[in-house]
């Protein structure tokens, strides 16, 4: 963990587009990343803030993520929030991952979604793709952004904002 407090579990599985954003935020908040797969119950535990990210497919978040928070024990007002990357950001698809988060203890403290390009299936054949460049540098400015709001709110060994002094 090297004295982390912020995990980020990512799954990101057809072009990396989500794994950008993470890696984006990361920088940020100085997190983790993780794939569902590594995560162990322990870190899910150690950690205070756990992001949760993910591509749609097939209008839901990646299963292996959905499996792992299935898989986590209840935790007592955890803090946490979600991102994601699609074709067309459509919040009820995130609704399968925002309930199990919550059923499972989680606060969710916001989410951040944009697009991401794709290639797949008939998109390919019709259009040779969607979202080409997606996330480009204007979408991943606006993860760094919603990052800063994360740590400037919720992680309390930071700068505070009204003074000098640091905690
Ligand atoms: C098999 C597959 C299914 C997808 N289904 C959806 C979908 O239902 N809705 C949507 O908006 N985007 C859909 N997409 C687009 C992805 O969500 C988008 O390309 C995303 O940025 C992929 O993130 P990744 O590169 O991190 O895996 C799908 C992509 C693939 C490969």
């Amino acid at each position: 963990m090297k004295g982390k407090d912020v995990l980020l579990i990512c799954k990101s599985v057809h072009h990396g587009n989500t794994l950008k954003v993470a890696q984006r935020m990361a920088e940020v908040l100085d997190a983790v990343i993780e794939d569902p797969l590594q995560v162990t119950p322990e870190e899910i535990n150690a950690y205070s803030l756990i992001g949760f990210g993910s591509g749609i497919y097939n209008r839901k978040p990646h299963s292996v993520l959905l499996h792992l928070v299935d898989t986590i024990e209840v935790q007592k007002q955890k803090k946490a929030f979600i991102f994601s990357t699609a074709t067309f950001p459509w919040a009820p698809a995130l609704q399968p991952l925002r309930d199990k988060l919550t059923h499972k203890g989680f606060i969710l403290l916001g989410e951040f979604s944009c697009k991401g390009f794709i290639d797949e299936g008939i998109i390919k054949y019709f259009f040779g793709g969607l979202n080409k460049g997606r996330p480009n540098e204007k979408d991943l400015h606006e993860a760094s952004v919603f990052a800063k709001n994360i740590r400037d709110n919720y992680l309390t060994t930071r700068v505070v904002k009204s003074g000098s002094s640091i905690i």
